[in-house]
């Protein structure tokens, strides 16, 4: 290739990683495997070590993180949040203890800490006299993003330091570096849940608890089980060694992992790499290696840096949970809200000890990006406990007889033709009477969070539904005991005990109620929000787009989701026949007997408030007729500012909304001006 078309070849390259990199750390979005990014970077890297005149500062080998999403504020850090240094084996390992021992001779009596690698995220905590006042991303080491009122919502994270009985005082100023990320055992259960409601699921934890601390809504961060363990002090540390950094901090009130090891030399170190390898699997959370650290802390600054990496401490990274294997097939799962999901079967392969068979391919469009076809192999990942996924095929081993996938055009269980909504990238069999959907909805909605009928597992859903004794989930009230002893398996006593627990089920309250229903995104937390605002199912069905999204935490698409749901006969039949049948709570709505003088005033608060906890101011507003809405519009009346406001403060500036205290707030409503 002339010289020309390589460096067209480069920049196009540098553009895809470009792009690349947005998704994954803009957008949180990515449409790529690690894998193939690293890849990419390499192969960028090694165009320019043979032409190192082509390398400008936009190369996206010349840093090591993002630029800041422009969302969020810059914030400097105080001083720079270095990464490590990588060895792939304990000859690597040693290789750096003898670099490091050439540079200072003390290094060959130093002491140790190891540590386990989280997969998770940098998170910079700052406290001023005790207090948490500001939360940064890593960025790109020098700069972050102020993610303060997202990672308050992590409960992990100490608001107040040092915790209650200490005998510590509060350092005037102390910066924290640690960990987020998302455990494997929540990550499951949250991927459970998304998969029970037919929505997509997450692909790793870590993009998980990346994705979540980038949302611009606390509220919806709050929702995501991400936590934190503490590592380093930033700066003003009071200790000299790093294990007793770890117990300061621990002592301070802060998470750290009861994994850390101190030895006595490296040679122990040496001697227990084999015990972290075996290790790996039982940690609850994930891991990509340990990381090995020089105890004395002077020592370790004083080696100084190759790059950003500091020489005193370095990562061991694990293998990687990746193998190759035959992608024999690809099916179609089809999710309570018709949402179809391939996923692969496989040769079956043994991934860190355990047999993978299938691995989910996420959705269509991630199979003809990656160009996936039936025959090809494929690299899998198998990340802890997580479900594991097809990464890509391995191009170079196709022999040309692999069939490139065309997803169905009709859904694989009722043979419907299946369709795609503007934007969203999942295809839908809209079939509302396909059995797989009744199957899924029906099993929702018998389920401990919506109906709560005892006894009713996946079999009797499916025996229920195959033998055409309920094609409407209400139809399950009409159930009679001769109708069940039509079933296989059904005698008296056990037909007699189900209709007992679905008699029981019929007085559940509103918002078990609105859960069961099985409304696209309306899990068990939205469904509380609306029972508490809604006196019954009917007042739900006349809410519209607007009212619907004055809910703290409801945006147009769940807004949409519920009022589309009341738009289609075959939901509003079920309501009518929930209604017929008995299964229709009213939930009582707070009645106040307060002037309505904020009648037609809409408010939005912000800020930590003085006199109300959030939800009493809400009812304080709303007893004086006026309404709370969580995001600020051109539509706000009046913003209440607490202290240390977050982004509506500004929003409000901007758009010239009245801005008024507590008091304020009081005197507009009680009237004593
Ligand atoms: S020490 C100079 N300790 O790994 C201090 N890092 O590639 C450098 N990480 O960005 C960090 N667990 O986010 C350290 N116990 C641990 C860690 C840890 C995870 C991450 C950290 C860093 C990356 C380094």
């Amino acid at each position: 290739m002339e010289t020309n078309a390589i460096f067209s070849e480069y920049e196009k390259l540098k553009r895809e990683i470009h792009y690349h990199n947005y998704r994954y750390h803009v957008l949180d979005n990515p449409v790529t495997s690690d894998f193939e990014f690293d890849r990419m970077l390499v192969e960028l890297r090694q165009l320019e070590a043979e032409h190192p005149e082509w390398v400008t500062e936009d190369s996206p080998t010349q840093r090591s993180g993002a630029a800041p999403a422009e969302q969020f504020n810059k914030v400097s850090h105080p001083a720079p949040i270095l990464s490590l240094a990588n060895a792939f084996s304990e000859i690597d390992l040693r290789a750096w203890y003898e670099r490091i021992a050439k540079v200072d001779e003390r290094v060959n009596n130093a002491d140790f800490v190891v540590e386990p690698k989280i997969d998770g995220l940098t998170l910079v905590l700052h406290y001023t006299k005790g207090i948490f006042t500001l939360g940064v991303t890593r960025g790109n080491g020098e700069v972050g993003e102020d993610i303060t009122a997202n990672i308050r919502t992590i409960r992990a994270v100490p608001l107040k330091i040092p915790v209650e009985n200490s005998n510590l005082v509060a350092p005037d100023k102390l910066v924290v570096r640690a960990e987020a990320f998302i455990t494997k055992k929540e990550f499951g259960k949250l991927n459970d849940q998304l998969l029970k409601d037919g929505e997509k699921t997450y692909q790793n934890p870590r993009n998980t608890a990346a994705g979540s601390l980038r949302q611009l809504d606390p509220g919806l961060v709050a929702a995501r089980p991400l936590t934190i363990l503490a590592y380093t002090v930033v700066t003003e540390n009071p200790k000299h060694t790093q294990w007793e950094t770890l117990e300061y901090l621990k002592a301070l009130g802060f998470p750290v992992s009861d994994l850390a090891t101190y030895y006595r030399n490296f040679d122990e170190v040496i001697s227990q790499i084999g015990k972290w390898n075996a290790l790996r699997e039982e940690i609850p959370y994930e891991v990509d290696g340990i990381v090995i650290k020089i105890n004395d802390l002077k020592l370790s600054e004083s080696l100084g840096f190759v790059g950003k990496d500091p020489r005193g401490a370095i990562a061991l990274k694990f293998p990687a949970q990746e193998v190759s294997t035959t992608l024999k097939d690809i099916r179609v799962n089809v999710g309570r809200t018709g949402v179809l999901t391939p996923y692969a079967i496989l040769e079956p392969v043994k991934i860190g000890g355990v047999i993978v068979k299938q691995a989910t391919l996420h959705n269509f469009d991630y199979i003809s990006d990656k160009d996936i076809r039936v025959g090809d192999i494929v690299m899998i990942k198998r990340a802890g406990e997580v479900i594991p996924y097809v990464i890509g095929p391995i191009l170079d081993q196709r022999k040309g007889t692999e069939q490139p996938y065309q997803p169905p055009q009709t859904c694989p269980v009722c043979h419907q033709k299946v369709e795609n909504f503007a934007g969203e990238v999942a295809w839908y069999c809209v079939n509302s009477s396909c059995p797989a959907q009744l199957i899924r909805n029906l099993e929702h909605f018998v389920s401990r969070q919506a109906m709560d009928i005892e006894g009713v597992g996946i079999k009797i859903v499916e025996q229920l539904a195959s033998e055409r004794l309920v094609e409407n989930m209400a139809d399950i009230y009409q159930l009679t005991k001769e109708k069940l002893l039509t079933l296989e398996g059904f005698a008296d006593k056990k037909a007699g005990n189900l209709l007992t627990s679905i008699a029981n089920s019929k007085n559940r309250p509103l918002d078990r109620v609105i859960n069961a229903l099985g409304i696209r995104g309306i899990g068990e937390a939205a469904s509380q929000e609306l029972a508490r605002r809604f006196e019954d199912l009917d007042a739900l069905k006349k809410a519209d787009v607007d009212q619907l999204m004055e809910i703290e935490g409801f945006g147009p698409n769940l807004a949409e989701s519920i009022v589309d749901w009341f738009k289609v006969d075959k939901n509003i039949k079920l309501v009518d026949n929930l209604r017929s049948a008995g299964v229709w709570p009213v939930q009582a709505q707070r009645i106040s007997n307060k002037p309505k003088t904020l009648s037609g005033k809409k408010f939005v608060v912000t800020g930590t408030l003085s006199e109300f906890t959030r939800d009493g101011i809400k009812e304080y507003i709303t007893d004086y007729g006026g309404k709370v809405s969580d995001s600020v519009s051109a539509k706000t009346d009046y913003l209440v500012l607490g202290d240390n406001p977050g982004s509506k403060h500004g929003q409000a500036l901007g758009l010239g909304i009245k801005i008024i205290t507590e008091t304020e707030l009081r005197c507009l409503a009680e009237g004593n001006f």
